[in-house]
């Protein structure tokens, strides 16, 4: 459940820091217009991925669940104007939504998206990747992030989304694959040989949710 003050915050905070041209508003129109799910991060929550990218000097980013491309959009802002951005998304119908956002982005030359189910296309990639924001299929989050590190630059940074799902992975529920996923993410990276880990809850008009930030290590 969201508390109205939440959401209250979440409008105050994007008008009082995050004024913005139309292109990311045109995006989240379109994805709500074309019936996406309402699940891409806020607005506060992008421009944070941007200025991670940007204060890392990431200039190759990778994305595990594209969905409308809202993310996407200020990962291809804060890897610049030289930088790349790979993006993966099973689903077409959220891939051709994706596509048309990217378009009328003008940023659209600096994303690659690929249409499969990610284990597929992450077993094609080369990297080195300086940043993955993981936020897709909760089930498969310790492959998708074994698979990140396995693409990772020493001293890369991964983002996983969604790790606090309202409490629900402090005792998962037999059913709730997704928490039953994200509960096993913490398992895996606690003493990590090649990971340094934290997490962050936060509240906002997406809820109360957080962020688990993983430091590839050099
Ligand atoms: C869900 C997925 C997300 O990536 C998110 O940010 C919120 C919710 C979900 O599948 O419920
Ligand atoms: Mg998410």
């Amino acid at each position: 459940a969201v508390n109205p003050l939440w959401s209250a915050v979440d409008d105050m905070i994007g008008e009082a820091l995050l004024e913005d041209g139309p292109v990311l508003a045109d995006c989240a129109a379109r994805n709500a217009e074309r019936g996406l799910p309402d699940i891409a991060v806020s607005p506060a929550q992008g421009r944070f991925l941007q200025m991670v990218c940007e204060i890392m000097g990431a200039r190759r980013a990778l994305e595990i669940g594209t969905l409308g491309g809202f993310s996407t959009l200020f990962l291809a802002r804060g890897v610049g104007e030289t930088g790349r951005v790979v993006t993966l998304e099973a689903k077409k119908t959220y891939a051709s939504v994706a596509r048309k956002n990217f378009d009328e982005s003008g940023i659209g030359d600096r994303i690659e998206m690929k249409v499969a189910a990610a284990l597929e296309s992450l077993a094609t990639l080369e990297g080195p990747f300086d940043l993955t924001f993981i936020d897709a299929d909760k089930p498969n989050n310790v492959n998708y992030v074994e698979h990140a590190l396995r693409l990772s630059r020493p001293g890369a940074l991964i983002i996983v989304d969604n790790v606090v799902r309202e409490g629900n992975i402090l005792e998962p529920d037999e059913d709730d694959e997704s928490a039953k996923g994200t509960r096993a993410l913490y398992e895996h990276v606690n003493n990590h040989p090649r990971l340094e880990a934290t997490a962050l809850q936060t509240v906002g008009a997406k809820g109360w949710d957080g962020m688990m930030f993983l430091r590839v290590r050099d």
